[in-house]
């Protein structure tokens, strides 16, 4: 299968995050590539069976629990792009102690339902990725195995 990981970070984790995805599913024999979310455009979707979005969750124009800015010009950049029947799944890291744990992962499920995609799987939500590298990176590949 034709994975896209497209990723944004800003202290370093979803990287991390996505680079330990990418490795599950090449292992598993999948075709993986790994964009940033601000040098992803629209026409990089077309030759992926699968389109993984991974985001940290952070403060965005005065909300908490929102998807990485770079997210955020992606999403403004597509504008009203539709991927019918594009598959996608959804890795998000965050922070319990915040009042909205991996708030992002509902930001872009509801924009991958309004662009017509459709969603494979339970999004993954990662807590406080940096203090649990192993565990959570162990959480990964088992989430990686079911997509
Ligand atoms: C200013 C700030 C705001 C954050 N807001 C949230 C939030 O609203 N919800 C959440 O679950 N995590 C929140 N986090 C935690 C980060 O999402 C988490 O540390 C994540 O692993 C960072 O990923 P990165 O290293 O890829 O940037 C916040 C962290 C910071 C520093």
């Amino acid at each position: 299968m034709k994975t896209l990981i497209i990723y944004a970070t800003y202290s370093g984790s979803t990287m991390m995050a996505a680079q330990a995805l990418e490795q599950v599913l090449q292992q598993a024999g999948h075709e993986v590539k790994l964009k940033m979310a601000l040098e992803t455009q629209p026409s990089d979707f077309e030759s992926f069976e699968l389109v993984i979005l991974a985001s940290p969750s952070w403060d965005y124009g005065g909300q908490e629990g929102m998807p990485h800015d770079d997210f955020m010009m992606m999403i403004d950049k597509f504008g009203e792009a539709k991927f019918n029947d594009q598959a996608f799944a959804i890795l998000g890291l965050g922070d319990s102690n915040y009042n909205k744990f991996c708030g992002a992962v509902d930001y872009l499920t509801q924009w991958i339902e309004k662009i017509g995609g459709k969603l494979v799987g339970q999004p993954l939500k990662i807590d406080q990725y940096f203090m649990n590298e192993q565990t959570a990176n162990e959480e990964i590949l088992r989430w990686g195995k079911t997509l």
